[in-house]
């Protein structure tokens, strides 16, 4: 392992993740509760649905210092609003296309992902796993 990827491997990211608050928090209450281990490093932030979570909320936290955002849901057929992660799921590939290609931030920076209220283990691995990526790119640095 080289010296830059050590000393970015040992910096904390500060991250985001927005929870929808039916399944993906759930999950994260159950990772707790199970006390599955991941990183602290991470800050939820409930909302009722995934489909809550406008592009602007995403901009808003990378432009206020969070190095990477995670938004998760109720896998597709499991919302509580019947197809509010459907319009998630379309809204986020063009949030992805405006960020990758218009203010030029890695696409691991921002992440969707189905998590239940039965996942705690899978909500911990994604956090973790997370963490790593964005340990990997490093901090953002491009507001
Ligand atoms: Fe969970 Fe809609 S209520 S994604």
């Amino acid at each position: 392992m080289s010296k830059s990827t050590k000393k970015k491997m040992n910096w904390n990211p500060e991250l985001i993740t927005f929870c929808c608050n039916w399944c993906s928090y759930a999950g994260a209450d159950l990772a707790g509760v199970s006390r599955f281990q991941y990183p602290p490093n991470m800050r939820i932030v409930r909302v009722m649905c995934s489909g809550r979570v406008e592009p602007s909320f995403v901009l808003k936290a990378l432009k206020d210092g969070a190095d990477g955002v995670l938004i998760t849901g109720c896998h597709i057929g499991d919302c509580h609003y019947i197809s509010g992660n459907e319009f998630t799921k379309e809204r986020f590939e063009r949030l992805h296309k405006i960020i990758i290609k218009q203010l030029g931030i890695n696409e691991k920076r921002v992440r969707l992902e189905w998590v239940s209220a039965s996942e705690g283990k899978l909500f911990a691995e994604l956090i973790t796993d997370f963490t790593n990526d964005i340990k990997r790119l490093g901090p953002l640095k491009v507001f």
